[in-house]
């Protein structure tokens, strides 16, 4: 019995220790929020050279981002999900979506060719957020024009952000994909993306068209680094 509540002294003051070695969810998301580039520390994942697409990634915020590239971004995601919106009770409204994709917390993982113009081919919308109580890279949008797809951009995109959102701190990389795109929902299943805890489930009186998908920054309670 003595045994047992020194046993238990013992974890919880270690318990203490480590809470207080971890940084609060505000510092980690001040820290992430306000950063200058997030791709700092992985300058050799900028090139991505391969199946014959050579583009350049860069990693912005949305308040410096050209009006050109503004334009671009939105006229990409109504080409790619206005349909998809249509299908489901979502519905699809320019203002509000521009609201959304403009909002001073996104961020921008743009990429762009090398050659022979620089021209935008793809972008991931995403922010440092907290959710459900958790500190997460929400990737709000990965959207590839149809001529750079199934030539592993979008793979190449995703890890790039995982690596972002997991050296920031945050404990998962999440997002929200329609049940009816097939085409994302096998490619978030091929890179091992899976129903995130806050899910929500189906039951007699809802039916959700979407799913929250997610992927677990496992190192974080263990040996990874907090790079910022
Ligand atoms: C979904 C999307 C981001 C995937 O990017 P991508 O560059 O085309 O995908 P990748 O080439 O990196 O594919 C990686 C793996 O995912 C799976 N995958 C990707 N697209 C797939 C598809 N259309 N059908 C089945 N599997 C697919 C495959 O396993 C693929 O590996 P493989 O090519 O070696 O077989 C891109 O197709 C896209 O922008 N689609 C339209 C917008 C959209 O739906 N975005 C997601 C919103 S949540």
């Amino acid at each position: 019995m003595e045994r047992k509540s020194k046993r238990n002294k013992e974890k919880r003051q270690k318990r203490k220790e480590e809470n207080a070695c971890q940084p609060t969810s505000e510092i980690v998301l001040y820290k992430a929020n306000n950063q200058d580039d997030p791709m700092a520390h992985f300058s050799e994942f900028r090139i991505f050279e391969k199946n014959g697409i050579n583009v350049k990634l860069e990693c912005k915020r949305c308040g410096s981002l050209d009006v050109g590239t503004i334009h671009w971004i939105f006229d990409l995601e109504k080409r790619n999900m206005k349909a998809l919106y249509e299908q489901c009770e979502w519905g699809w409204n320019d203002k509000i979506k521009k609201e959304e994709m403009t909002d001073d917390k996104a961020w921008y993982l743009i990429a762009r060719t090398t050659e022979p113009e620089c021209k935008p081919v793809a972008f991931s919308h995403f922010r440092f957020d907290m959710d459900y109580g958790d500190e997460v890279l929400y990737c709000y949008e990965l959207q590839l024009e149809e001529e750079v797809r199934r030539k592993g951009l979008g793979k190449f995109m995703l890890q790039v952000l995982e690596l972002i959102g997991f050296s920031a701190g945050m404990k998962k990389v999440i997002l929200t994909v329609l049940k009816h795109n097939a085409e994302a929902k096998a490619f978030y299943t091929a890179l091992k993306y899976t129903i995130d805890e806050t899910s929500p489930e189906d039951n007699v009186l809802e039916q959700y068209s979407y799913e929250i998908l997610s992927k677990v920054n496992k190192k974080l309670s263990s040996s990874s680094k907090v790079l910022i």
